[in-house]
This record gives structure tokens, sequence and C-alpha cells, in this order.
């Protein structure tokens, strides 16, 4: 998903002299959960632990996806799970807190509970964010903390000696309110126990990108003061009689306006020096005691420093695989957008296991896919190579989804089916996982996920807005995806034929390295022929101009109609230089998703030595994809962009993928609240980043990884299950980046060629030893060194042969 930003064509920094060595615990001094949090980014910068769903951070009533912005917005609570990076509504934040020092005039009417009336400034300049911690002050004067355990937020209030309120003194009272971020509930019930002011209750609500309904669970406890009173209020009025509540839509006041409900808990002044209280919120989706009880086992007694020390040594435990030599001189802020980058990948998909209402099941429960057409880029490769055991239990849970719900997913949030929005690239990530972890895949069932991928590639689902793929049948006798589709076996958004064609196509291709790793060769054989039919809307008549001027290039991926005859789409229609928001999932949408056909030509992720013959000959190819890069034409902010940056690889220009990687960084990912170009969706920015850096970038579905040289002088990176240590060293490195061409390499000591490498080095181990020079080289640009092609190598699945 992307939502449009600025496009910035800047040129390559001038690194100045600072340095700073790096490894272990000083790791998370590099990481700014802060950045993206403004201008479409959406990262959630909260305090949470790796794949946790607890994810606990103040809630703004700006710019809201990630909960919080850096932005002048006011805060309306702090709520307790969140996704990362979205565009789009916002997600989860449900049943926030909101804390007050006291009521005017000490009277309960004089006290806010509704979101618009309690919204808040915050103080300038007081919030704080590092992992596993998230700190603000509200203009009331109350300073809040907040830090995480796997399914529990522990809030710690820091109370003024004198409300700001008018004529009040201290006497804390703190709500709870049956919300969530995009007013999505449909109904709820919330109790509050008079003798120990534990709030809890239930609500049932909308997912943010996505088809039907969940139910969540909440149950706060508090510790640090008595207990004056309890309550209830409803439309900003409340009574400490009841003391429960349930709200159902009434038909009227209906979202996205619903009404303002919730309970409330007031204190006496704290007996604490530091006028502290501490809220502990559990949250689950299976029932309120089992909110209870996690919250109860996670965090028995209240301690908030020892929690949040839990949580950083989580957080260094999980990063602390990668050791990077930053090298004399490196900007200390590239050190940030990599170690942010890396963090970022490891939010979502977030682990619910032992708390899928849905099914009962042996097996992980991940959610929070949000979206695998954005994840399958580079999230999915960069938790391959640091945390294999989480990859794993994450593709497990995907087979576990397909056998309770039928269906792959290629979006899911809260419980819920998301929306589709090209394949089914689900297959690329369970492919990519095959080919490369298969030998430290415990409790992986292959034979189940080659099911799975059939039923994508085979069956047509009564809705295929929210899985599997639409126009099968056409795929199957057309061999395209027709503008003009007759489909009447299932319903989904009927846009996006060029776009749904190549993905199937890749999609196939992934499918076919399965069948073939399984012994399964006539299907392999089968799916082969289906990863060709790209070429089936490929008109190589078609001409592009921009603003009259011919660009010089014929020959793109065209609408093409049931008959055969090919219809028109501006090709660089859908790109930032011509109604790039009109290309969005909506059922007006048009036959490129988010990206022109300009882009989606280059998107033959299998078989580009074929498309480069077909767009004539690597020069010119070459040369098309600088025009790709220098025109405005690329958007960077959505993932589709990424792959361009290193196709330059399979033209034996690889020196040309170093440097596009240099334009791109830092100039579109900087260490600023605004540094990311696009919506992070997951973490999407932040591993493109990451792995850019690493100097090895995927192409994902395939045991390929491209090499540049990486942006540091070294790294190694601890494979978690084997032991195994892979290094890559450049030699010659400048911090100034003007060495940033490969002249030779070595692998293990032995002269390397090739301009690429498989998953085995990360596996196996090994030292990568490249040596830097100002000007291209002759290094990686022959034939036997490309990355492979369906159409060139002998042998194209498996890439365990030889190329
Ligand atoms: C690091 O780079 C940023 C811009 O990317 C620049 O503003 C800053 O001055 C540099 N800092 C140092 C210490 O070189
Ligand atoms: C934030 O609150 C302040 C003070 O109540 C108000 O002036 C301002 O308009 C609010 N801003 C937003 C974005 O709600
Ligand atoms: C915080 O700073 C911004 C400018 O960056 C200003 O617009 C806003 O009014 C300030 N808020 C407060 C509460 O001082
Ligand atoms: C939190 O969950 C992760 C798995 O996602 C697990 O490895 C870790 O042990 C859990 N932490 C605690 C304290 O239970
Ligand atoms: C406090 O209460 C008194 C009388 O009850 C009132 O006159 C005064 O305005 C109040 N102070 C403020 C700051 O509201
Ligand atoms: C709340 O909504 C769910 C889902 O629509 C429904 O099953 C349930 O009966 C509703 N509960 C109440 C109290 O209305
Ligand atoms: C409060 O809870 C009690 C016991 O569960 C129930 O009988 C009553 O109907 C509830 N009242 C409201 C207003 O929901
Ligand atoms: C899962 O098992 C529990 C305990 O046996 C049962 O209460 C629950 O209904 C089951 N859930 C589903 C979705 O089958
Ligand atoms: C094919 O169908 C399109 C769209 O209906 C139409 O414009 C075109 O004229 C047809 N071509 C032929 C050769 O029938
Ligand atoms: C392109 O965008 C312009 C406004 O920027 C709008 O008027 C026009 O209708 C759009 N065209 C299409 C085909 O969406
Ligand atoms: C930082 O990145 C953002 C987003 O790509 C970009 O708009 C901004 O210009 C960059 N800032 C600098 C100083 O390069
Ligand atoms: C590198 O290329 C430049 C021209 O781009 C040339 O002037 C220079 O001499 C070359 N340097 C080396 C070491 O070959």
């Amino acid at each position: 998903m992307g939502k449009m930003n600025k496009v910035l064509l800047a040129s390559i920094l001038s690194a100045l002299p600072f340095t700073v060595a790096q490894s272990g615990s000083n790791i998370l001094s590099f990481i700014k959960p802060l950045l993206g949090t403004v201008n479409g980014g959406h990262v959630f910068p909260g305090a949470t632990l790796p794949f946790a769903m607890a994810k606990a951070v103040a809630d703004v009533n700006g710019e809201d996806q990630g909960g919080f912005a850096s932005d002048n917005s006011n805060i309306t609570g702090f709520s307790h799970m969140h996704d990362s990076g979205t565009g789009g509504s916002p997600s989860l934040g449900n049943f926030p807190l909101f804390p007050q020092a006291g009521c005017s005039d000490d009277l309960l009417d004089n006290c806010v509970f509704a979101k618009d009336t309690r919204a808040i400034p915050r103080i300038n300049g007081t919030v704080e964010a590092h992992p596993g911690y998230f700190a603000v002050s509200l203009a009331s004067n109350i300073h809040a903390e907040m830090t995480t355990t796997n399914h529990t937020a522990l809030y710690r209030f820091t109370f003024p000696k004198t409300p700001v309120e008018a004529n009040a003194t201290l006497s804390p009272l703190i709500l709870a309110d049956l919300s969530d971020l995009p007013n999505s509930r449909i109904n709820g019930s919330i109790f509050v126990d008079d003798s120990t002011g534990r709030i809890s209750g239930s609500g049932v609500f909308s997912p943010s990108f996505g088809i039907g309904s969940y139910t969540a669970h909440f149950c706060s406890d508090f510790a640090g003061a008595a207990i004056r009173d309890t309550g209830v209020f409803m439309n900003d009025r409340a009574g400490s009689e009841p003391k429960n509540l349930t709200v159902v839509q009434d038909g009227i006041n209906n979202s996205p306006e619903i009404l303002p409900a919730g309970a409330w808990t007031r204190f006496h002044a704290p007996g604490n020096s530091h006028n502290q209280i501490l809220a502990r919120v559990g949250v689950s989706f299976i029932s309120i005691d089992q909110a209870c009880s996690n919250a109860e086992t996670e965090i028995p007694d209240f301690d908030f420093d020892a929690v949040h020390t839990d949580a950083q040594q989580a957080w260094t435990d999980s990063l602390d695989v990668i050791d990077v030599t930053p090298g004399q001189g490196v900007n200390s802020s590239l050190q940030t957008v990599f170690w942010s980058g890396v963090y970022r990948s490891a939010l979502s998909p977030q682990d619910y296991t032992g708390e899928n209402p849905l099914w009962n099941s042996t097996e992980p429960y991940y959610d929070s896919y949000y979206c695998i057409w954005d994840s399958f880029r580079s999230i999915h490769s960069l938790i391959t190579i640091i945390d294999p055991v989480s990859q794993v239990r994450m593709m497990r849970s995907l087979v576990d989804i397909y056998r309770h719900e039928g269906w792959l997913p290629d979006c899911r949030m809260s419980l819920c089916k998301g929306f589709t929005q090209g394949g089914s690239n689900a297959d690329i990530i369970l492919t990519d996982t095959y080919l490369k972890i298969k030998s430290i895949s415990d409790g992986m069932d292959w034979e189940t996920t080659y099911a799975a991928l059939l039923t994508d590639a085979e069956e047509e689902p009564k809705n295929w807005a929210v899985e599997g793929r639409g126009g099968l049948t056409s795929w199957k006798t057309l061999h395209y995806i027709p503008t003009d589709d007759y489909d009447p076996y299932g319903v989904g958004p009927f846009t996006r034929s060029i776009s749904r064609t190549v993905e199937y196509a890749y999609d196939d291709f992934c499918i076919a390295e399965m069948a073939q790793a399984l012994g399964h060769t006539a299907d392999a054989q089968k799916y082969l022929e289906r990863s060709n039919y790209w070429r089936n809307m490929y008109n190589p008549n078609q001409i592009s101009t921009i603003n009259g001027a011919d660009t010089g290039f014929t020959g793109f991926l065209q609408p093409r109609y049931l008959n055969g005859t090919f219809g028109v789409q501006d090709p660089i229609f859908c790109s930032p230089l011509l109604n790039f928001t009109s290309c969005y999932l909506n059922p007006d949408g048009h036959e490129t998703y988010e990206g022109s056909a300009w882009m989606y030509t280059f998107f033959v992720p299998h078989d580009q030595a074929s498309l480069i013959a077909t767009l004539g000959g690597p020069a010119e190819f070459v040369r098309r994809l600088d025009y790709l890069h220098e025109s405005g034409l690329l958007y960077i902010g959505d993932e589709q962009a990424f792959q361009p940056v290193f196709q330059y690889h399979y033209a034996g220009r690889p020196a040309k993928s170093a440097e596009r990687a240099h334009f791109y960084i830092p100039s579109q990912f900087n260490d600023t609240v605004v540094g990311i170009p696009g919506n992070d969706d997951s973490g999407a920015m932040g591993s493109f980043a990451a792995l850019t850096m690493l100097g090895l970038f995927p192409n994902p579905g395939q045991d390929v990884y491209f090499i540049i040289p990486p942006f540091f002088e070294s790294w190694s990176i601890t494979n978690k299950v084997t032991g195994k240590v892979a290094t890559v060293q450049n030699i010659n490195f400048d911090a100034a980046y003007q060495n940033i061409y490969i002249q030779s390499a070595t692998l293990d000591g032995k002269a390397y060629n090739k301009n690429w490498i498989s998953h085995s080095f990360f596996l196996d181990g090994g030292v990568l030893e490249l040596t830097l020079g100002r000007n291209e080289s002759a290094w990686g640009t022959r034939h036997e060194d490309l990355p492979p092609s369906l159409s060139t190598s002998a042998d194209m699945t498996g890439y365990h042969g030889d190329w």
C-alpha cells in the first residue's frame, strides 16, 4: 500500500567524519522509533517487544495510523495494540486509557470523558521513544511512560502536585474508553470493580483494511493510590452508578462517530513521593479472563523498571545477531537509518499464538500480515536472515490459516481477512522460505504448503477481494487477465488487469519452483509455462510521451481485451507524473495498481534475460531503467520500486545498482521524523534501507541476493539456528562513498565473480571480501556472472545446480 509523498530526486550525500563503534547493547542507541512518524510514514513509535501483540503508545487525533504522530495533533489516550506503517484507516488502538490529575472544583462532571473533549496537547520536547519505552508529558503536566511485555502494557503516570484543573486538588481519575482508533466499534461492554478499581471489558470492532469483525478484551489494574470511587460514562456524562454498561449500535449514532462510553476509577492522592500511579493493561482476543491472566502472569508486581529493562534486553537479544563496523567517518545518521530499519522489520507480523479465537491448533498463530503484497519484497527476506526461527513460525501460521480458512491470505489483520492488492503473494514468501531455509524449517508441513499454493493457482474463491485470485478462467484459457474480463465465478475489484497479470505470472513461477523441488515435475512444467504469460500484455508498438514529448522508448505492458485487441492506458498513468492517486484499490481503479505500466513492464523477476531481450538488449534496458529512475516516473515510497534499483545486475551493470542505492539513501531514507518516502507498511521501507545498506538485496521467491558494496566497512551476521557467521568486508572503503564500485571479490579467499550470492552464505557462513574502486570495473559483468533467469538457465528451479 502506499500514500503519495513528495518525490525528491536529490543527489548523493557527502558524509562527514564521525564514527561510533557499535555492537551488542549500544545498538539500541542507534534506533529511533520516531523515524517516519509524519508525512505518511505512519510508523508505530511506541513500546513493544519483537513481533509482540502488545504495542503501547499515545494516540493522537491527527495522522493516527501508527497511534502517535510527530506533529501538533492532540493526544486522546494511551492504547495497547497497534499496527505500524499502514495506509488507509488506522488499525486497533482499542480501549485507550486517559488520565486526569483532578476534576475542576473536584466535581466528577467537570472531568472530561469523550475522545473529542479530552484531546489534549503534548508539552513540546517531552516525547521520548526507544525500543521498549515511550514517554510524553501532557499539557495537564501529567508525565506518561509506557513499556510492555508480550500481551500487557504497563503505564506509569506521574501526576503534578497541583492539578492544572481549576480548584482541583490531586485526586487522579483514569478512564478506559470502549473505542478504537478508527471508531469502528460495533458493540461493547465494560465493567469496573468498586473495591479494586479494576476496569475490564470487551468490544466488537472492524478491521482496518479487510472484512468482518473481531472481538477484543482488556483488563486494567492500578497500583500506587487508594481507590476513591468508580463508575461509568456515556456521551461525556459520568456517574458512580452503575458499575458496568453495554453499548450497541443504535442505528442513528453509528460510526464513524460512535457514542463515547467507558468506565473510570478515581483515586486519592498517590501514596508515594513521586505522585505516580501504575496502570497495567492485559489484552486478549479470547476473553476478559485471559486478558487478566496475561497481565497477572507477565507483570505480577507492577515493576516498571524491571519490565523496561527486560524489554530492552529482548530487543538487544533480537538484533545483536548483526554486528556492524561502520568504518572511519561514516555519518552516524546512516547507522540510525540502518538500525531503525532493522528494528521496524521486527514489529510485525505479530505473535498472537494462544490468542486465536477462530480455531484451536497447536500451530503458531501470527497476525498483522499487513500486507504480504508489501512484505514479500524485503521484510520477510530480512526476517529470514536475522530471525529464521520467527520466519518459520510465521510461515507455519500462514499454512494453518489455509488449513482452517481454505486460503492463504494476501493481507490479514485483527483476525480478519484483508484485501488482496494484486496476486496471491504468500506463494512467494512460502517458496522463498523453502528455497532458503528448508533445512532449518522445523515443524513446517511442505506438502500442505504446496496444496495451499495449488489452491491459489487453480481455484477461484467466491470473494477474491480477500483471498486467492480473480479471473482464473481467463488466466487458464486466454493466458492474461482481460481488461473487460468475463468472470461469473467470483467477485472482486475488476481492475488492475496489467499488474494482476504480471503478479500471477510470478506467483506461478514460484509455485513451479516449489513443484520442482517437491518432485511434482509435470506441475512444474505447467506453472513455468504460465509464468511466461506476462508477455501476453506486452504491446511492442506502444510508445510513451510525457507532456507531448516522446520518451524515446517503445513497447510497454498494455491493457488487453477479451477479444485479444490491445487497449491503451498511458504508460505514465498511475506514476507520480500522472494521476498516481487514481490507482488505489478502489472500484474505479485502473489497469495498474499504485504504479505505472512503465514500471510494471519491468516486473518479470524470474526472467529478466527475456525481458532484456524483449526491450532491446542490455544497453537499451539500462537506458530505460535509468529513465525510469531519473524521470520522476518511479516513486521509491511504494514497494514495487525496490526491485528496479537492482535490476541493472541482470544487464551486467552491478555498478549502476550501487549508484542507484546511493541515489536513494540517504536522500529519501534519513534519520529525521520525515525520514521515509512512503507508508512504512510494517517495515517495508525499513527493510529496504537495511538490506540495501547491507549490500545484499534479495530477489524474493528466488535464492538470490544481488551484491553491491555495503554502506559500512564491514558487517557480520550470526545465524540464530546454525550459529554460522556470514561476514562482508569492503576493502578500500571510504565514507564519502566515492569507492562504490566492486573491482574484485573473494569468498572464503577464492575469487568470486558472480554478482549475486545465495542464502547458503547465511546458513553456512563465510567471508565475502569486496575490493572497491572509484570506477566501474569488469567484475560481475559477464554472462556467467549474472543472476539466473528462466530463459537462460539450464535448471530454473532449486538454484542448487549449475546456472
Ligand atoms: C550527517 O548527515 C546529515 C544529513 O544526512 C547531516 O545533516 C549531518 O550534518 C551529518 N552529520 C555529521 C556529523 O556528519
Ligand atoms: C489541540 O488542543 C488545543 C487546546 O485545546 C486546541 O487549541 C487545538 O486546536 C487542538 N488541536 C487539534 C489538532 O485538535
Ligand atoms: C509546540 O510547537 C509547535 C511548533 O513546532 C507549536 O505550533 C505548538 O503550538 C507548540 N505547542 C505547545 C503546546 O506549546
Ligand atoms: C514473548 O514471545 C516470544 C515469541 O513471540 C517468545 O519467544 C518470548 O519468550 C516471549 N516472552 C516472554 C517473556 O514470555
Ligand atoms: C475557584 O472557585 C471559586 C469559588 O468557588 C471561584 O470563584 C474561582 O473562580 C475558581 N477558580 C478558578 C481558577 O476557576
Ligand atoms: C455484538 O456484535 C456481535 C457481532 O455483530 C454480535 O454477535 C453480538 O451479539 C453483539 N452483542 C450485543 C450485546 O449486541
Ligand atoms: C451489569 O452487569 C450485571 C451482572 O453481570 C448485569 O446483570 C447487568 O445487566 C449489567 N448492567 C448493564 C447496564 O450492563
Ligand atoms: C477451543 O478449545 C476450547 C477448550 O476446549 C473451547 O472452549 C473452544 O470453544 C475451542 N474453540 C474453537 C474455535 O473451537
Ligand atoms: C475488441 O474489444 C474492444 C472492447 O470491447 C473493442 O473496442 C474492439 O473494437 C474489439 N476489437 C475487435 C477486433 O473486435
Ligand atoms: C486525473 O487526475 C485529474 C485531477 O488531477 C482528474 O481530474 C482526472 O479525472 C483524473 N483522470 C483519471 C482518468 O482518473
Ligand atoms: C529525508 O527523507 C524524506 C523522505 O524521503 C525527504 O522528503 C527529505 O527530503 C529527506 N531529508 C533530507 C535532509 O534529505
Ligand atoms: C575513472 O573514470 C574517470 C572518468 O569517469 C577517469 O577520469 C579516471 O581516470 C578513472 N580512474 C581510474 C583510476 O581509472
